[in-house]
């Protein structure tokens, strides 16, 4: 098995078969070398510096209804809020001082806010924060209005894929959204010039291995310049509520292929791997991950924007949740950098 990760950290990419074979047969003692390899290349592209994204969680209203969500329309158990704009330049403002050079907006796909509406927010910190990064997480939206929100001061996009394999992904959606629409948003996205976020949920209902390497192979081809993964949690209140959680070892497997593949993408260690494990991010890291994502949303929402259950750090208040990082991530050897983190091609 080993020689199958040299190959793949030599060729950035293997056949079909061979990824299978390697996330089938693979040992705890080829993990070790698989994430030690991910972990060298990481170090070589980033050092020992890790990206903060300061997330600011504004609206847990959807007009979805993912089978896998817990904000999903039909949730009449979710405790629905919206962030005003005020609230939301009130989060940054508190994030521009605790370091963060990166504000991720996200939401579920809420047509309260108007187009316009969303063009003057982004617009707004752009003026106010020339500095910083503007990644937004809105969803599904026309090439115009991707364009528009581009245009408006918005400099990346993260729109997960899910799953590449049609079948997987109308078993995981309602039949109003589909595969090839996401893949065309990500294609549109990436036209207009946004830095592109893509990824997927490992352990997600009904996943097999082929549709793991459909995603790899997806997102290989795909070149993303952020690659999000985490584990699928179940939310009681879904349709999904009794499938098993994804788990741990599989994730960050699959993170440091991905590294591997990709050997410059931002990669975070998400809140999800996080959550099924206390020292998850930390583990996400040492398997290639270089990103974190503290949350910025104000403290009184926060429990509220549960995708899943168990969600991790919605007690803390923003300060709180950057030292706690900072230290987890010093107590493995690497440090939180005061940085945009923009995706470097490889020259
Ligand atoms: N478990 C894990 N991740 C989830 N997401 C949504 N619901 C869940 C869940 N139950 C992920 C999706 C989405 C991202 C914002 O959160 O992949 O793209
Ligand atoms: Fe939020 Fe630890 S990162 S409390």
């Amino acid at each position: 098995m080993q020689s199958l990760i040299d190959k793949l950290h030599k060729e950035k990419t293997l056949q079909k078969d061979e990824l299978i074979t390697l996330l089938t047969s693979i040992t705890e003692e080829d993990k070790k070398y698989l994430f030690s390899k991910a972990r060298a290349v990481a170090d070589e592209f980033f050092g020992n510096r890790i990206y903060v994204r300061g997330l600011i969680e504004f609206t847990n209203y959807c007009k979805n209804d993912c089978y896998y969500c817990g904000i999903r329309k039909s949730n009449l158990n979710a405790d629905r809020y919206r962030l005003n704009k005020e609230e939301i330049l009130s989060c940054c403002e508190q994030g521009y001082g605790l370091g963060f050079r990166t504000f991720v907006l996200q939401g579920g796909e809420d047509l309260w806010y108007s187009h316009e509406e969303m063009l003057d927010i982004v617009s707004t910190i752009r003026n106010a924060y020339p500095d910083c990064a503007i990644t937004l997480s809105l969803g599904e939206k026309t090439y115009e209005e991707y364009l528009e929100l581009y245009k408006a001061g918005a400099n990346r996009y993260l729109l997960r894929h899910e799953t590449a394999n049609p079948d997987h992904y109308s078993k995981l959606h309602p039949p109003r959204l589909s595969a090839e629409n996401r893949k065309k948003c990500l294609y549109d996205l990436k036209e207009i010039g946004y830095q592109v976020g893509t990824g997927f949920m490992v352990g997600s209902p009904y996943q097999t291995t082929e549709n793991l390497v459909e995603d790899l192979l997806f997102i290989k081809s795909f070149e993303p310049q952020m690659i999000g993964i985490g584990p699928f949690i179940s939310h009681k209140d879904t349709p999904f509520a009794t499938f098993p959680s994804g788990q741990l070892d599989l994730t960050l497997v699959l993170i440091a292929i991905l590294r591997l593949m990709n050997p410059n993408a931002l990669i975070p260690a998400t809140t999800a791997l996080g959550t099924i494990d206390p020292n998850g991010r930390e583990k996400g890291i040492l398997a290639g991950a270089n990103v974190v994502m503290p949350n910025l949303s104000p403290v009184g929402v926060r429990k509220k924007y549960s995708l899943y259950d168990n969600k991790i750090c919605t007690g803390e208040e923003a300060a709180e949740c950057r030292m706690c990082l900072q230290n987890r991530m010093k107590k493995i050897g690497y440090e939180l950098v005061v940085d945009r983190g923009d995706f470097c091609p490889i020259k």
